[in-house]
């Protein structure tokens, strides 16, 4: 028998019992004659004592040892606060080393300064850190939640092609190549999407899957090539009738994985208001600091980059005060320049207030009549900064929230603390892509419009808004979904205005349009991106945090090293030449 207790388990209550326990070795310290071991498994740490008589059987002993281990409880001298065991320790009896282990490549404990690369590389390892312990638990913890939650109101678990058909509308694809059809291939699916919808015509009335995505992305933070979806479905719910019950079941994650209430239901923030006042659509609103349009104070400005922008129309001028921001050095403000740049801005204008007139370097460009307009709009404060972007409506919003965020990160505006959920809502059905000159479905092409824009479809695309919601934690967009389309004849014209023709809509979707023809119930549906979503419960930085096996951030698995080049034998088979 390797053990009677996991090494958190014992107490007070426990002295003098007899025990055994099998872990690894944290620490080992000697005293004299005296050796004692810290012994870890997944659940935590319990002292071992190992007197004189047993001294020669751990002589070897060192760390990531595997022990296991018989004695008695006693209590300790010296208890030890922070551990759940600490009041005790276990007085060995016998020692058995049940493995050896070689130094390490990494230290096996939270704080760590080995490189992503080398925690990726040995990551059995790296897992074995407790932290990373923990936040696989807590994830596997909002999953089982979900699941529960999701099988008591008659949601049920179906299965769906990872090999499917490849239909380049949304993110890249993974393609994969037919062997037994010579130059023909399968897409990895990039999300259950179409088949979520077929079981609905199927009749299923309630579906779940935790399903694996596979997009060929640039990776981020927060974003992997293969990942995990909790994949919902409903048909005969309204809208609001369905995004209650999503409220109801993140409510029960945070309280039976994270003992914390949150408050239903969930504000909601337009796409618009989400834009204008956070620049993002998943705003980060545990922190106020909104942004504010003053394109009307510059209506006649000489500046060239305000005079541009306000020539769209949808062009407009946005301000962000940051208080007692002033003091902020020439090398603080150019790294946020440069954050508005990355993120689409041509610049950022900064000024600061001294002595109550404005400083910086487009202050030469503004009128008198400009200067105190802009003061009065923004009740400007000494030593206030002032950034602002000047741009058409998403491109001024989205810098202008990034340097927002940047300054959340650097000051520490955001309690972490806090779990702000929101729904953010009204998206327009489409957005323009202006490089093919084309309207492109923001969501995806089943997203149902708003009934009383309908008519507008195929007249004026870009005034329709859509029945989608995207709930955001923390400035995460942790999961989107939206009403379907039901009617054949709607569906035909959102595919007409993402300008497919009728003979690549019959190729590409001929299969889904087919399936309106029999009695389609109206439906809805979301999903959840269950590693972001345990990213931000965990409180992790990264979505590698909460991945057993992820890639790194140039899309390779350091510990398998793929991708790999292959035979020429495989590829022969597969019917491919590499160029
Ligand atoms: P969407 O594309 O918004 O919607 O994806 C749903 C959620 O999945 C997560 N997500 C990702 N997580 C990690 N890495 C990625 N590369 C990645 N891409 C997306 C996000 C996102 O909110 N079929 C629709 C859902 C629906 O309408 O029901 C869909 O896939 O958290």
């Amino acid at each position: 028998m390797f053990k009677t207790h996991h090494n958190n388990a014992l107490n007070e209550s426990h002295v003098g019992q007899t025990v055994r326990l099998t872990g690894w070795v944290a620490k080992r310290r000697n005293f004299g004659a005296l050796v004692f071991i810290d012994l870890r498994d997944r659940e935590g740490i319990t002292q071992i004592v190992i007197n004189e008589h047993l001294a020669e059987s751990v002589k070897d002993v060192r760390s990531e040892y595997l022990l296991n281990v018989e004695g008695e409880v006693a209590l300790r001298k010296d208890p030890n606060p922070k551990l759940s065991t600490g009041q005790i320790e276990v007085i060995a009896s016998s020692v058995t080393i049940v493995n050896t282990a070689e130094q390490t490549p990494l230290l096996i404990q939270d704080d760590t300064d080995a490189l992503e690369d080398t925690r990726m590389k040995y990551r059995y390892l790296d897992l074995r850190r407790p932290i990373m312990q923990q936040r696989l638990m807590q994830r596997a913890k909002i999953v089982r939640t979900m699941r529960n939650f999701l099988d008591d109101h008659g949601f049920i678990d179906v299965e769906t092609p990872m090999l499917t058909k490849s239909t380049p509308e949304g993110s890249r694809e993974y393609l994969v190549p037919s062997r037994v059809h010579p130059g023909q291939f399968y897409a990895l699916a990039q999300s259950p999407q179409i088949f979520k919808q077929l079981l609905m015509v199927a009749g299923f009335e309630r579906y779940y899957q935790v399903a694996r995505c596979f997009r060929d992305e640039d990776l981020r933070a927060d974003r992997q090539l293969d990942f995990t979806q909790v994949d919902i479905e409903a048909s005969f719910l309204s809208e609001e009738e369905f995004r209650a019950l999503i409220e109801a079941m993140v409510s029960e994650v945070m309280t039976k994985v994270l003992h914390r209430e949150v408050t239903l239901p969930f504000k909601t923030l337009s796409f618009h208001d989400a834009m204008h006042f956070y620049g993002s659509d998943k705003p980060d609103t545990r922190f106020d600091l909104k942004l504010q349009d003053v394109s009307s104070i510059f209506k006649s400005s000489a500046f060239a980059v305000f005079q541009n922008a306000l020539s769209y129309s949808d062009g407009l001028i946005k301000a962000l005060v940051f208080p007692n921001g002033a003091a902020m050095s020439r090398k603080e403000t150019d790294a946020l320049t440069e954050v508005a740049k990355k993120n689409g801005a041509k610049g950022l204008v900064v000024l600061k207030v001294v002595n109550a007139t404005l400083e910086g370097s487009a202050v030469k460009f503004f009128t008198p009549e400009e200067i105190s307009g802009l003061i009065n709009a923004l009740s400007l404060k000494d030593q206030d900064l002032v950034l602002m972007t000047a741009d058409r409506f998403e491109k001024a919003c989205n810098a202008l929230g990034a340097v927002r965020l940047a300054l959340r990160d650097q000051f520490k505006l955001a309690d972490s603390e806090v779990f702000n959920f929101l729904w953010v809502v009204d998206f327009p059905l489409f957005e323009y892509d202006e490089d093919n000159q084309r309207f492109v479905a923001r969501h995806h092409p089943f997203t149902r419009p708003k009934a009383e824009h309908v008519h507008l479809l195929r007249t004026d695309p870009g005034k329709v808004f859509a029945c989608a919601y995207d709930l955001v934690l923390n400035g995460f967009e942790v999961a989107g979904g939206s009403m379907r389309i039901y009617d054949q004849s709607v569906q035909q014209a959102m595919f007409e205005v993402i300008g497919f023709t009728k003979e690549q809509i019959a190729q590409r979707f001929g299969f889904f349009i087919d399936a309106f023809k029999y009695g389609t119930p109206p439906h809805g549906g979301i999903a959840f991106g269950l590693d972001r979503f345990a990213m931000v419960l965990t409180q992790s930085d990264s979505i590698r945090d909460v991945i057993a096996f992820p890639k790194n951030a140039s899309a390779r698995c350091p510990l398998t090293d793929a991708p790999t080049p292959v035979d020429a034998k495989q590829t022969d088979e597969l019917h491919l030449q590499i160029k």
